[in-house]
């Protein structure tokens, strides 16, 4: 059984993101989709994410002849199918069980990269033999540094090769949103949580097949591997940490490249530079943060003419379809990552949902790099309006 078999269906049924997600708030039980969509406070910011990216305009050309859009993109020496890739998404198992396996296997089928992130639900060791050379890792930094370097080290003999260093979560956001939704970690089992999970039959039964998601990947350093310990040693160990000689500390102990995840503001683009870091990530983590951030699209034309050039930007915040890609690109982005979209890919659709997402934006972005008339993802940047 493979994607194959599904692929003309789904196109026809769930020909965009926008399909997936629809599906995907049916498909899960309620905690889950609050998990996934929250932003923080009033949530302006996810919106804005999203809305920002309908006033990026372009100014097409025609009558090129027959042109054959190509999206292979290289990045840090590696050559990739397209110029995106999926965000490290915390407690994906949550969403849909197994989700991290599912992405894993996507990426390397279809060679873009996929980001686990400290708080998953599957561990580097369960995800190696799926990922090949797509595999980035995620860092969260713990206060204990020699956590640290034993998840990189894990991370790596495990075949991850580059490294997000997420800078943007100080301490932990207020999601009332969540709160409202009874979501607490470790959650709490209530009859109504019994019924948002019973109601909700393939969610469930997936989830009784793979047990009930625990962040395995950080368990063995709690006190005794349970959800319990493990959201307890979440709580004490990993935020409030972080610093730029924590950065240099990782940036020199970790074999592959170094991205910044979360720069906001170009003072820190220029620092990250100074430190010597591989590539930075404009990134608002998906409006889950802090509310009175710029949406990530229009922090990101700054940040990238500070860089110059110097190392990739690599962009991700809203972006829901291949034109949402290419208006990053032309924006000054090297490489985009997608959050959300990749999870109402498998929450709609379960084990090859990863798979059709990157058809369909593959797809989009093919269509409308005709549109535009350009063969290559770089000359994007040069028909922007
Ligand atoms: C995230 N994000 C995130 N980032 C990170 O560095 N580590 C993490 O564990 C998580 N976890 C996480 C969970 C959920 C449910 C969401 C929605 C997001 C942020 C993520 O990597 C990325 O920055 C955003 O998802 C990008 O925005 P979109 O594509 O979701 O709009």
């Amino acid at each position: 059984m493979s994607y194959d078999k599904y692929k003309t269906r789904w196109l026809q049924r769930y020909p965009a993101v926008s399909d997936l997600k629809k599906k995907a708030k049916k498909r899960i039980p309620s905690l889950a989709w609050e998990y996934l969509e929250a932003g923080t406070d009033d949530e302006h910011l996810i919106n804005q994410n999203v809305a920002a990216f309908a006033d990026i305009k372009f100014r097409p050309r025609f009558c090129k002849g027959v042109l054959e859009p190509d999206l292979r993109t290289t990045l840090f020496g590696r050559e990739y199918s397209a110029p995106f890739g999926i965000a490290p998404i915390g407690l994906s198992g949550l969403v849909w069980p197994k989700a991290e396996l599912y992405h894993a296997a996507a990426a390397t089928r279809h060679n873009i990269p996929y980001s686990l992130s400290t708080v998953a639900t599957e561990t580097p060791e369960t995800l190696a033999p799926h990922i090949g050379d797509n595999g980035w890792f995620q860092l969260y930094a713990p206060k204990d540094r020699e956590v640290a370097l034993d998840l990189l080290d894990r991370a790596s003999t495990a075949g991850f090769n580059t490294l997000l260093f997420t800078i943007d979560v100080p301490v932990p956001s207020s999601r009332q949103r969540t709160a409202r939704a009874g979501l607490t970690m470790p959650p709490k089992v209530t009859p109504g949580l019994i019924w948002d999970g019973a109601t909700h039959l393939s969610w469930a039964m997936s989830t009784i097949k793979r047990g009930l998601p625990n962040l395995r990947t950080i368990a063995q350093y709690s006190q005794d591997n349970s959800i319990e310990k493990t959201s307890k040693f979440v709580g004490a160990q990993l935020g409030g940490t972080i610093d730029w000689e924590y950065i240099e500390l990782v940036r020199d102990h970790w074999k592959g490249e170094v991205v910044v995840k979360g720069v906001m503001h170009p003072a820190d683009a220029e620092k990250s530079l100074a430190i010597g870091v591989d590539g930075i990530s404009v990134s608002n983590h998906g409006g889950r943060q802090f509310d009175g951030a710029y949406p990530s699209i229009s922090a990101l034309p700054e940040i990238s003419e500070v860089v110059g050039g110097k190392v990739p930007v690599i962009f991700d915040g809203g972006v829901r379809t291949g034109l949402d890609v290419m208006r990053a690109l032309s924006l000054g982005a090297d490489f985009v990552l997608l959050g959300r979209a990749f999870m109402f890919g498998v929450a709609a659709l379960g084990r090859y949902g990863s798979e059709h997402v990157i058809e369909v934006i593959k797809n989009e972005m093919i269509v409308n790099m005709h549109q535009l008339g350009v063969e290559t993802v770089r000359e994007v940047k040069e028909y922007r309006g």
